[in-house]
């Protein structure tokens, strides 16, 4: 067991306490339900992370719909070394409050639809397709590298408009603003993520600037059309509201494809099952949101003194909300710790809940029904090549780093 760091709880001391814990890392439910069972809305004070931490279900849906906690950049103290990368996250919808909030999320739903998701539906099933046949003459695959980094980024690209020459950076640069947002952020990761910033900003700027002469059938172009024609969007949102697209719009998906694959691994009887039928993979999406959550957390902060669970929670502390522990609360969900694809009604909160709920939600669904579904139509003999596979040092995001497996492809004469 990682050593503690000091802090103070308002849940039993008997309860080992640490994100950093390589324990943790590996499986975090076991922490989340030990907390849960304590108390689901605990004050807890450790040195980086103090604030109120929430793993039940209904206080997370109580806090997530109450307006009074507002959404916030999460950098500590202000400095001058990451100030670019504070101005860019501050004109990023997710981290608005009302009025500008509501304006951005109105005109970014209006050209990020779920019927111009349906559009790209036959555009994701090639590129699935293509990126399976590509791993015919592999001796082991990496789902991660190999299939879902590959697809949602080529995706969210198109949908976007980025070239697809540039999308290889964007894994760079990602990874790096994620960790920015992440509760474990330091200094050097804030000082790293604002030069990043700095090169995204430049990259869209440069992109921004070309297709405003030259407009195309892309997000971009739509976006542009509606700043010119209504004075509604500023230069600066627009340029944060396309990098928030892009990073949100793969790293995500990204895992939800992977960690799909990994909780199938664990759970053969629910791979065979889902291999003999195929049309539970709508259900099965769900579960695996709910069981390995990609987005494991979101952070709140009050306005003003609010009272949650006959506690008060007093104006500007912060609070954490464990979409990873609030999915497994056994209140809401039967045999929340068991892996079941036939799972109905699954209401997880794996995309958020309230006003700020995911804009991506349907894209990631569609991309991931149909990247599970293909792959294991023409794949058998899956098996992982470790016991256990690495998980990014991240608190807020369930990511791995590699799922490295080995497979067979199937021909037509063995579908046959
Ligand atoms: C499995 C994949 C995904 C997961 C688990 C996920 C999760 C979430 C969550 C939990 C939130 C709410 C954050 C909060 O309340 O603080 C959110 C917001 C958001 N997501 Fe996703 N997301 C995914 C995919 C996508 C995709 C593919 C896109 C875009 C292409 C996207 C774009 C957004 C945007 C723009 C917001 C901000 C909405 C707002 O503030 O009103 N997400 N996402």
């Amino acid at each position: 067991m990682t050593r503690h760091t000091n802090y103070t709880l308002d849940v039993p001391k008997t309860i080992p306490f640490s994100l950093n814990s390589s324990e943790f890392l590996k499986n975090p439910y076991p922490l989340y339900d030990k907390l849960r069972s304590a108390n689901p809305v605990s004050k807890i004070t450790l040195l980086k992370y103090s604030g109120w931490y929430i793993t039940g279900y209904d206080e997370a849906i109580a806090i997530l719909k109450d307006t009074r906690f507002k959404n916030r950049i999460p950098l500590p103290q202000a400095s001058k070394k990451y100030n670019d990368l504070k101005k860019i996250q501050n004109d990023m919808m997710v981290f608005k409050n009302p009025p500008d909030h509501k304006r951005l999320r109105k005109l970014v739903g209006n050209v990020f639809s779920t019927q111009v998701v349906e559009q790209y539906r036959p555009y994701i099933e090639e590129t699935v397709i293509e990126l399976i046949d590509r791993l015919q003459d592999k001796k082991s695959i990496d789902i991660v590298s190999d299939l879902a980094f590959p697809l949602t980024s080529l995706v969210i690209a198109k949908i976007v408009g980025v070239p697809e020459e540039d999308r290889n950076q964007f894994r760079e640069w990602t990874v790096s603003l994620i960790h920015t947002i992440d509760i474990k952020r330091d200094r050097n990761i804030l000082v790293n993520g604002n030069d990043t910033a700095l090169k995204v900003l430049d990259y869209f700027k440069e992109l921004i600037k070309k297709r405003k002469q030259n407009p195309k059938d892309d997000l971009i172009s739509m976006l542009i059309k509606e700043e010119e024609q209504g004075e509604k969007l500023t230069d600066e949102e627009l340029l944060a509201t396309c990098i928030l697209l892009i990073i949100a719009g793969h790293e995500t998906t990204v895992n939800l494809i992977s960690n799909s694959m990994l909780s199938l691994l664990n759970h053969p009887d629910q791979l065979k099952k889902l291999k003999e039928t195929p049309p539970l993979i709508k259900t099965a999406i769900e579960e695996f949101l709910r069981y390995e959550s990609p987005t494991q957390m979101t952070a709140r902060v009050a306005s003003e003194d609010i009272e949650i669970n006959n506690k008060t929670i007093r104006e500007g502390e912060q609070v954490y909300i464990f979409i990873g522990a609030v999915n497994r609360d056994p209140k809401k969900f039967t045999n929340p710790n068991q892996l079941d694809i036939s799972r109905n009604p699954n209401p997880h909160l794996a995309f958020g809940y309230g006003s700020h709920f995911c804009l991506g939600s349907t894209l990631a669904r569609v991309e991931a029904q149909i990247a599970i579904n293909v792959f294991l139509q023409r794949m058998t003999n899956i098996q992982l090549t470790v016991s256990t596979p690495k998980w990014r040092v991240l608190t807020g995001f369930r990511s791995l780093q590699e799922l490295r497996i080995t497979a067979t492809m199937m021909n037509e004469m063995d579908e046959n």
